[in-house]
């Protein structure tokens, strides 16, 4: 994507609050995606059903950052989604990190969803609601089957990002469905007011999401905690960040990494341990 096309997908987020990127991943790219995501699943609700968990609704799968190299390279590292993420959600006083980094990290890993059968209802993902021009939360949704909306295709109101205010049920009226195909991206802010179609059918229509936030959020899920050694090793350094493994809650202030660099919290590439966490 050249720098003309990039800028333009980031005006739309910060004017509109949301961006479609048509076309992103190519049919190979989707078919793989899709096909290690369903193996996942699989293999989750076959343990899920011998130790009695409940399964989760709308055909969702979280973790799978812990389960593909692939995956985590797809979502962490993509030559066009990562780019435009590191520009809308980076902190520029992050000066262990070179500007043109990453330094934001994974809100909540990688996971795969579809649609509930009665909808979603308008909602945020922010939070709380805000003016402010810089956004704190992206979503992005790599479309791997196509919407339409009696499957429950993701609905948005434009431009009501910047509306201060939380999503009311009454917002459906002004919402419009986005009807993404396979292999489309949807990058949108926190902030924005969106839902689902009901999936009358209750047809399959997976997305690989991940939420993404500036680093000082804290996220959902304790991703260094959870992630296998053998996925730590093969990561790259922008991949280690985004799995938080550069803004660590340091144990108090006498913990090794903490110096007089780190202090504010804002990490660099020399804190990383040598072993993820479950290493040990
Ligand atoms: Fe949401």
């Amino acid at each position: 994507m050249n720098a003309t096309v990039q800028a333009l997908h980031i005006k739309e987020v910060q004017q509109n609050g949301y961006t479609v990127i048509k076309n992103v991943n190519n049919a190979e790219v989707t078919r793989k995606l899709l096909t290690t995501v369903l193996e996942i699943r699989k293999k989750r609700w076959s343990i899920a059903k011998e130790k009695g968990y409940p399964a989760r609704l709308n055909g969702c799968v979280f973790g799978l950052q812990n389960e593909s190299l692939f995956l985590v390279q797809t979502m962490f590292s993509h030559p066009i989604t990562t780019p435009i993420v590191t520009k809308l959600l980076n902190d520029s006083w992050y000066k262990a990190i070179a500007a043109d980094r990453p330094n934001f990290i994974s809100r909540n890993g990688i996971r795969a969803q579809s649609s509930a059968k009665d909808g979603l209802f308008m909602h945020i993902d922010s939070f709380i609601p805000g003016t402010g021009k810089r956004p704190w939360l992206l979503q992005v949704f790599m479309v791997l089957e196509d919407q339409d909306e009696s499957n429950g295709t993701i609905l948005v109101v434009p431009k009501s990002h910047l509306s201060d205010e939380y999503a009311t049920p009454d917002s459906l009226k002004d919402a419009i469905p986005l009807c993404p195909k396979a292999g489309d991206i949807i990058i949108w802010d926190g902030r924005l007011w969106h839902g689902t179609t009901p999936n009358l059918e209750d047809k399959s229509r997976l997305v690989l999401a991940s939420g993404f936030s500036c680093w000082f959020i804290k996220p959902k899920f304790d991703l260094p905690s959870a992630l296998p050694d053998s996925i730590y090793q093969q990561l790259t350094d922008d991949e280690k960040v985004i799995m938080g493994f550069a803004s660590p809650t340091f144990s108090d202030e006498f913990d090794p990494r903490y110096t007089e660099d780190t202090h504010n919290a804002r990490a660099g590439y020399d804190v990383f341990p040598q072993h993820a966490p479950s290493f040990y």
